[in-house]
């Protein structure tokens, strides 16, 4: 059997290594490593496989979030409400740009905003809303939207974990995750379903204004070439990195459907176990399942991930410490904040390995051993 991974990166890239090796020759030939040709390339390639009018590429999804906060002209002070059950990357932003952050709970099936939460936490403080769309699926956005709407505030959908999966209005009609709100942001760290061989992020918008000044900020607030209107930052995707992405960008519908086999293989190897509750499946959207992850109740979920560790299979926590219970947050006083549906995952959330490169013969393994150990 082939070692199991929580990703597998390489067999990924053998599979189209021609292809992104002649890109990556290009772009060291052509010398336009900053700004190149493909950065463009992908940033027109995306914002159509998305439907998104602007897609601006910058460093890494944390940078992406920064740069649309930055973007939203918030004072510091302003409250802006998001998951405590996330990781860190969305909060910090927050944090680090003096705002305040507010954590909600999340719904205890899908993983993301409670929006009854979200309604509760709302002050004449707050000034946007941060929805992540968690492990690859979507957050309730239809009614996050109307929330906004009615209050007045702004929405960064966080992407980073879902980009591919579709988001299902009521009336019918759909969307892709990370085009619904005023800004919206993703990352292509490596282990994302676009995923990059390095860092990288993106942010996208509908509003033309908007798109101006996020793409000011991204380039030191920069007008034209040395003329800085505002302050903003240094955040730039590669040429390398984007002409990679832009190959593999063909592939992530592909990508994200062998995701789902292995979704399905696990659901069903889980299915009707009374300890094991499988990712649930909401009407409102499909799953791009970035991440596997199982509520076990009953059983000991560190016994369970050392078990695997033991058999040489890896699992993951995300995430051991929830945002409001993070000493960085102390300043907040966020420990104080009721999180009852957080907390109870934190201790019983458990990530399987799931990518592109996944045999049977790997699945079988993985659902025997951790069957055996819910079991006995
Ligand atoms: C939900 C979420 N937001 C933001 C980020 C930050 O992205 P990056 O690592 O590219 O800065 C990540 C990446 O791990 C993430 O999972």
């Amino acid at each position: 059997m082939r070692p199991i991974q929580m990703v597998d990166t390489r067999t990924q890239y053998h599979k189209i290594k021609p292809e992104v090796d002649k890109a990556v020759i290009e772009v060291m030939e052509s010398t336009a490593f900053i700004n190149g040709k493909p950065v463009q390339e992908f940033a027109t390639n995306l914002s159509s496989y998305l439907g998104v009018k602007h897609t601006i590429p910058c460093a890494n999804g944390t940078d992406a979030l920064q740069i649309a906060m930055m973007a939203l002209g918030l004072k510091p002070g302003d409250e802006v409400i998001t998951p405590s059950f996330t990781y860190i990357a969305t909060t910090e932003v927050i944090a680090l740009l003096k705002l305040t952050p507010v954590f909600v709970d999340v719904d205890a099936r899908t993983f993301c905003m409670d929006v009854s939460s979200l309604e509760k936490a709302i002050t004449s403080k707050t000034k946007a809303i941060v929805p992540v769309h968690l492990y690859g699926q979507a957050s309730p956005m239809e009614e996050i939207m109307a929330i906004a709407k009615k209050h007045n505030l702004y929405v960064i959908e966080d992407n980073a974990q879902a980009i591919g999966c579709d988001y299902f209005y009521a009336d019918g009609t759909k969307k892709k995750t990370g085009t619904i709100g005023h800004i919206n942001t993703t990352s292509f760290y490596p282990s994302k379903n676009l995923g990059a061989f390095g860092d990288g992020g993106a942010v996208f918008t509908d509003d033309d204004e908007l798109a101006l000044k996020l793409k000011m900020i991204a380039n030191h607030g920069q007008s034209k070439q040395y003329y800085h209107d505002v302050v903003g930052c240094n955040s730039r995707l590669d040429s390398i990195q984007a002409a990679i992405l832009n190959i593999k960008l063909n592939h992530l519908d592909e990508y994200i459907s062998a995701r789902r086999k292995v979704a399905d293989f696990y659901d069903k190897a889980f299915s009707g176990n009374p300890k094991i509750t499988t990712p649930f499946r909401a009407a409102y959207s499909n799953h791009a399942f970035h991440q596997y992850t199982l509520i076990l109740d009953g059983a000991d979920r560190n016994g369970l991930k050392q078990f695997l560790a033991d058999n040489k299979i890896p699992a993951m926590l995300y995430y051991p410490v929830p945002g409001h219970r993070q000493k960085m947050f102390e300043q907040f006083n966020a420990a104080s904040q009721v999180m009852p549906v957080t907390d109870w995952l934190t201790e019983r959330v458990i990530s399987l390995p799931i990518h592109t490169e996944m045999d049977e013969e790997q699945l079988r393994f993985i659902t025997t051993r951790v069957l055996e150990f819910i079991n006995k």
